[in-house]
């Protein structure tokens, strides 16, 4: 009696042990596979024996089920990274040298060239169709090859074919997930991690220009109190996985990310602006350049004395890059702009402060045109000059009234 119930038990005890480990496989996050960003770079066709449209790796294709990405990926910068600044400085470079830059802006097998040809095709492709995509995601829409579309769909979630993405809302649920389409997919967490987005958005730490490489956003992040409270990269460039991707060209997006505040003491005005809600430096990259600018001004409007301060890390190619300096802002940090010693007339102070996104590649793109460039080339490069003009706008600009400076 007493041994036949040991058994039961046992056998119980096997059954929810195994029950267990079953539940654990289900629940066994695969992670992404250890060659997803290898380079050059992953290969996205696919075997598989499914619709044209199902293997049809064009945005517009993804488009046909998945609308909703589809629309807001479309505005981000992620589509149009195969862009005219960058492939106008490609026939100097040579197919292999360009290969190197794509790894970033379209590093799929099929967007990679394979000869100078292939190449030189597709900058003349580029010249008449400025997108990489159809906007309407019309699938009969003359094909373009999958590069002209950048960072695209198949680029963070298809490998030979199988699409990987991050543990559906719903259900939480990761590893193999059954699906009506596309033989399912692989859900994985990896998704909701910051280190996604590395292999484009930091260098490794040997390349480092006084201590920092030249993309060091996920280093500064880990160094936030963003890191620690868990909020991520997709939390605030993806929020509710909106493909948002906004950033240093979008007003909205920075003014979101600062707190401006402004007094005066004595006689002097004081803007004082804080980063409070930037996940990295202000601004992580070496390209942009932001603008502090004050104003004194008397009661009929006229200058009295003025001052400027730049935010920005400038580096320069001198024997090698070197920094030549960095007052960008950090997470959380506060810098004080102060107009000290107001004249006695002054009667306002404005403040303004002015976005320069592509600074460092206004710089280039004139060095490129007076160096000269074939015909094609050129056209991108000037393309590229006037829509780097557009971008610059004013962030932030007050008036504070000036009481009793004297
Ligand atoms: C014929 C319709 C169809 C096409 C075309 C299609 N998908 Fe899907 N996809 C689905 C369905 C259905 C699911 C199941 C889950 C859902 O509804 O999101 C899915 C799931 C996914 C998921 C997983 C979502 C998650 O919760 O993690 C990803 C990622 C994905 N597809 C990417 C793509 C990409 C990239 C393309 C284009 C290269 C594409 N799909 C083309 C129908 C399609
Ligand atoms: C395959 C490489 C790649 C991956 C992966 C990638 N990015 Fe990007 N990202 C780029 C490139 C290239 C650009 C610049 C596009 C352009 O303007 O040409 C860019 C631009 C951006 C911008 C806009 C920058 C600006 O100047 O306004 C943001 C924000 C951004 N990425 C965030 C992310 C986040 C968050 C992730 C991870 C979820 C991510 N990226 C993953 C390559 C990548
Ligand atoms: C490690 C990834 C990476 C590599 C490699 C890379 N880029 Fe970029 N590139 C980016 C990111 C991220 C941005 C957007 C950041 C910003 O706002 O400057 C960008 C922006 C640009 C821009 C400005 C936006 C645009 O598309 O017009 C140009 C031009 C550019 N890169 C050219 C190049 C060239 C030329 C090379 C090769 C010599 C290259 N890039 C290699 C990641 C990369
Ligand atoms: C730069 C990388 C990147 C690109 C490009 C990209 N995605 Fe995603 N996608 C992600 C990440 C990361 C997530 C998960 C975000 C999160 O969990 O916060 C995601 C989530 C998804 C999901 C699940 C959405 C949900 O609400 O559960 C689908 C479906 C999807 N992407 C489809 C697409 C399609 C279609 C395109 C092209 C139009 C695309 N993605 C382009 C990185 C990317
Ligand atoms: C707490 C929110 C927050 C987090 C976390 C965050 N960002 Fe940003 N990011 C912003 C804001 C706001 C801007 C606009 C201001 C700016 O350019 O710094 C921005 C700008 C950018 C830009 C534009 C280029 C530039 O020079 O500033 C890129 C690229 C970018 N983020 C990538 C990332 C990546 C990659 C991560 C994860 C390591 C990340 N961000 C984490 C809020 C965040």
């Amino acid at each position: 009696m007493k041994q036949s119930l040991n058994l039961k038990q046992l056998a119980w005890a096997l059954i929810s042990i195994i029950g267990g480990l079953m539940l654990m496989a289900a629940a066994f996050d695969p992670g992404l596979p250890g060659n997803y960003w290898e380079s050059p770079s992953a290969k996205v066709s696919s075997n598989h024996d499914w619709s044209a449209l199902e293997k049809d790796l064009r945005p517009e294709a993804c488009a046909q089920c998945h609308a909703a990405q589809f629309d807001v990926w479309k505005k981000s910068l992620h589509s149009k990274a195969y862009s005219p600044g960058l492939i106008g400085q490609f026939p100097d470079m040579g197919h292999a040298g360009a290969n190197d830059c794509l790894v970033c802006h379209a590093p799929l097998e099929q967007q990679l060239y394979s000869d100078r040809a292939s190449m030189d095709d597709s900058i003349l492709l580029s010249l008449k169709h400025r997108e990489g995509f159809d906007h309407e995601g019309n699938l009969d829409a003359e094909k373009l090859p999958l590069r002209h579309s950048g960072v695209s769909c198949a680029v963070c979630h298809v490998r030979n074919g199988d699409r990987f993405g991050p543990p559906p809302k719903a259900t939480g649920a990761v590893g193999k997930q059954n699906s009506p389409a596309h033989g399912g997919f692989t859900a994985t967490k990896d998704f909701e991690q910051s280190q996604f987005c590395a292999s484009c958005h930091q260098f490794p730490d040997y390349m480092a220009i006084n201590g920092k490489p030249l993309e060091n956003t996920i280093n500064e992040w880990k160094d936030s109190s963003f890191a620690q409270e868990g909020v991520t990269c997709q939390g605030c460039h993806m929020p509710d996985r909106k493909h948002e991707f906004r950033g240093i060209h979008d007003p909205e997006m920075v003014k979101k990310g600062l707190t401006f505040s402004l007094t005066q003491q004595n006689n002097s005005a004081n803007l004082s602006m804080t980063s409070t809600w930037i996940g990295h430096a202000f601004p992580t990259y070496v390209t942009p350049k932001v603008i502090v600018e004050a104003a004194a001004l008397s009661a009929n409007g006229s200058l009295l004395k003025h001052e400027q301060w730049e935010i920005v890390r400038e580096v320069a190619y001198q024997n090698g890059w070197q920094e030549l300096r960095d007052t960008r802002l950090m997470p959380g940090e506060t810098r004080d702009y102060l107009l000290k010693d107001l004249p006695e007339k002054s009667s306002i102070v404005r403040f303004r402060v002015r976005v320069i996104p592509d600074h460092f590649y206004k710089g280039i793109y004139q060095s490129l045109l007076a160096e000269g460039l074939n015909p094609a080339a050129s056209v991108h490069i000037q393309r590229a000059q006037k829509q780097a003009a557009k971008n610059d706008y004013l962030l932030y600009e007050q008036l504070i009234t000036i009481s009793n400076a004297h």
